[in-house]
């Protein structure tokens, strides 16, 4: 019999993002930012007293794990590592998961991750056999604990089931969250994560730089982000003010701060991408203190407002 702990997640508050880490298609690596300021992000990042790295095989083509397999070799400081298995259309069998993960593992530089995660549900995989493979990865000593993400209700609950007949424990579900995205709240998957034990790991909590404020009609985010929010950056701007205010009243936080503290009052853990020092060293800052309810009230109804 195999067990997982997954308490270590539990006292998790935020994360690092590192899809950022060499990815030139969303993020455009090399163009603005550079191998020295991801490095300064992680290593602010962690003197800033963050302790867990969100990679994924994908992310920049393997280099975000090899970047991250670096910076774990220049700091002494103990760093909890997660990475993704993505479903793709030639991986048809249970053992395409521990194949993949051995070979994150070496980009890594590692003998064990933290948490392993399912990228994706997919249409070719069954949820019970992706959850077999990655009990063969919890088995092999490969990974501590073991996550889903983008799973809805019924497919997490699937997931949850066949790792509990293994005595294995299904450490989180990671999703989209953020004030502009709150499907999680109203459809019950933050409540079912929270029933079940498992940790909801927030992605794009920042909405991908829209929530700190520095994008607007006038100057839209650069990339494919340009498409993707024009229609809403035409709508955030009362938000963004409130934001603003809220975060005067605790000593001048920015609207950065105030997303992701929002996040952490929610129960669920933010992952915050960083292409640099500054932008890390803000991150950090939404850690040591706290939003009043009130203050998490007045926030869900300005964002009511603009997400159905
Ligand atoms: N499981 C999944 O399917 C999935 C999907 C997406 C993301 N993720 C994970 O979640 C992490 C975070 O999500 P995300 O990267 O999509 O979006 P995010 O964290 O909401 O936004 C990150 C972007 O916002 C800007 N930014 C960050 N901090 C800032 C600050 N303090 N001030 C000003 N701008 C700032 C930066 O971009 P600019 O400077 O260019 O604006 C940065 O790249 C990813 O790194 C990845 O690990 C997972």
């Amino acid at each position: 019999m195999v067990s997982s702990d997954i308490r270590f997640l539990r006292a998790v508050e935020m994360g690092l993002g590192a899809w950022q880490w060499g990815d030139r298609f969303v993020w455009q690596y090399g163009r603005g930012y550079s191998d020295d300021d991801i490095r300064q992000a992680f290593q602010i990042s962690v003197a800033e007293g963050i302790r867990f790295i969100d990679t994924a095989e994908v992310y920049g083509s393997g280099s975000s794990e090899r970047w991250a397999g670096k910076f774990l070799k220049e700091t002494d400081q103990p760093i909890l590592i997660a990475t993704k298995f993505f479903p793709l259309p030639w991986r048809l069998t249970r053992n395409s998961i521990p194949a993949a993960l051995k070979a994150s593992l070496e980009r890594l530089q590692l003998e064990t991750v933290d948490l392993y995660q399912i990228h994706f549900p997919s249409p070719l995989l069954s949820v019970e056999t992706m959850m077999e493979g990655m009990i063969e990865c919890i088995n092999r000593g490969w990974t501590r604990t073991v996550g889903v993400s983008n799973f809805n209700q019924s497919q997490m609950i699937r997931a949850y089931s066949t790792l509990e007949r293994n005595s294995v424990s299904l450490a989180s579900n990671q999703v989209h969250y953020s004030l502009l995205q709150r499907d999680v709240e109203k459809n019950g998957l933050l409540a079912r994560c929270n029933e079940l034990g498992s940790r909801l790991i927030a992605y794009s909590p920042l909405e991908m730089g829209l929530l700190t404020g520095k994008y607007s009609p006038k100057n839209p985010p650069p990339g494919n982000r340009g498409a993707r929010y024009a229609n809403l950056l035409n709508k955030i701007e009362p938000l963004l003010k409130l934001m603003n205010e809220i975060g005067q009243e605790h000593g001048g936080k920015s609207n950065a701060q105030v997303a992701l503290n929002w996040i952490i009052c929610k129960g669920a853990l933010p992952i915050p991408g960083a292409k640099n020092a500054s932008q890390a060293l803000q991150n950090a800052g939404a850690l040591g203190w706290k939003l009043t309810e009130e203050e998490v009230a007045k926030l869900d109804e300005a964002s009511d407002k603009i997400v159905q």
